[in-house]
């Protein structure tokens, strides 16, 4: 996203960071699970491209999820949450474990991480969805599907929809349990998001497509109504509603059709997964949420993988990559565009030399573990 469509949106209204000799404040949430690996990588690159562009940096570490719940009892602690409103940035390894899938709701790990995006204001989740072309044959989709390219930018709302609606819960309805969710959208909600997918949209191709249940759902109608309306004060954009279930077949057989892609908050997190499949691995997807104003979360889209934690097997490229758009959007200005790309580059490069996590494997390439792959990135960002 431009500077321009930035403040548009009101995101990075700040004195900007790293800039003007303000250092950059960023909280470090590393999680539970692989989270801690990957978020150790993503500080080094995070580290490294700062120092190649100037900009200071300072972290600070705290808990949250099921390690927060360890050491304070609770997943977002009101002291974590107020950390986080007052940093610059937020960087987040992952939740979740299956120790706590016991707990009820609102106590478990991932009620911490959908507080935080409440407590934070967010409602924007970018979840570029990329093939490298060294990896076409790590996806599992046929090479001349891959020709043209895979580049989606995922738009998803994460302020409202099914995950925060009430009623919500369960009761005995005498036979059994009734348990209830709820979905709603707001005008105000959907149309946030909705414009911020417009202005990608005219950065990027021009082609927006806006997922939705429309056929069966309330609030998908409202969601094509409002898009319907708003696509008049963006004439260069060719706005197409698609039926999710749609857009999962065509995210599988025409990838290279769909380019900016704006859906509710439960859509985006199935497609996103998909996304991740698609391109060889969900390991290597980033994400950053934004809202009205800073400080924005990045994190990797991948989860905790308990099965995988403390082996040095996890890919820490999501996590690397979600450090590069912190750098990106956390309002430090050229400084901080020029630092993301440092990092991104650093990736293609690294994975064109040939290097592989156990998640990529292919026969000939060289498997390297989450900490050495780390070295690799840190390397190849100081060499510019
Ligand atoms: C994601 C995750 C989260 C979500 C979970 C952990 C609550 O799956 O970020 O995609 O569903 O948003
Ligand atoms: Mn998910």
């Amino acid at each position: 996203m431009s500077e321009a469509a930035r403040k548009d949106h009101g995101c990075g209204s700040q004195a900007a960071p790293g800039e003007h000799g303000r250092e950059l404040r960023v909280l470090v949430l590393p999680g539970d699970g692989i989270g801690p690996e990957v978020t150790a990588q993503a500080v080094r690159a995070l580290r490294a491209a700062a120092e190649a562009e100037g900009i200071g940096l300072v972290c600070e570490y705290l808990p949250v999820g099921g390690s927060a719940i360890e050491e304070v009892g609770e997943p977002l602690p009101e002291e974590v949450l107020r950390a986080c409103q007052q940093a610059d940035a937020v960087l987040l390894g992952a939740v979740g474990g299956p120790q706590w899938d016991h707990l009820p709701p609102d106590r478990r790990p991932e009620a911490g991480l959908l507080a935080l995006r409440r407590g934070l204001g967010l409602w924007a989740n970018l979840r570029p969805i990329k093939l490298y072309p060294c990896l076409v044959r790590v996806s599992p989709l046929r090479a001349e599907l891959l020709a043209r390219g895979v580049d989606i930018m995922l738009v998803r709302e994460i302020s409202a929809g099914l995950y925060y609606g009430s009623p919500r819960g369960r009761r005995s309805d005498g036979s059994g349990f009734l348990a209830v969710d709820t979905m709603s959208y707001s005008t105000h909600q959907v149309e946030r998001v909705l414009r911020l997918a417009f202005q990608l949209a005219m950065e990027r191709s021009g082609r927006l497509t806006s997922v939705d249940k429309a056929n069966v759902l309330a609030t998908s109608r409202l969601w094509r109504e409002i898009a319907g309306w708003l696509r008049f004060q963006y004439p260069s954009v060719h706005l197409e509603h698609m039926y999710v279930d749609a857009a999962a077949m065509e995210m599988v057989q025409r990838p290279w059709r769909l380019d900016v892609v704006v859906t509710c908050n439960t859509f985006g997190d199935i497609l996103s997964d998909l996304g991740g499949g698609l391109v060889g691995s969900l390991g290597l997807l980033p994400s950053a949420s934004l809202g009205d104003k800073n400080p924005g979360l990045f994190e990797p889209v991948h989860g905790s993988a308990p099965a995988l934690a403390g082996q040095d097997r996890a890919n820490p490229l999501g996590a690397i990559l979600s450090a590069a758009m912190l750098l990106r959007y956390c309002g430090a200005g050229e400084a901080g565009s020029r630092a993301a790309e440092r990092v991104e580059s650093a990736v293609v490069r690294v994975l064109q030399a040939g290097y592989r996590t156990a998640d990529l494997e292919e026969p000939g390439r060289c498997l390297v573990g989450t900490s050495a792959m780390g070295d690799l990135i840190v390397e190849a960002i100081r060499e510019g």
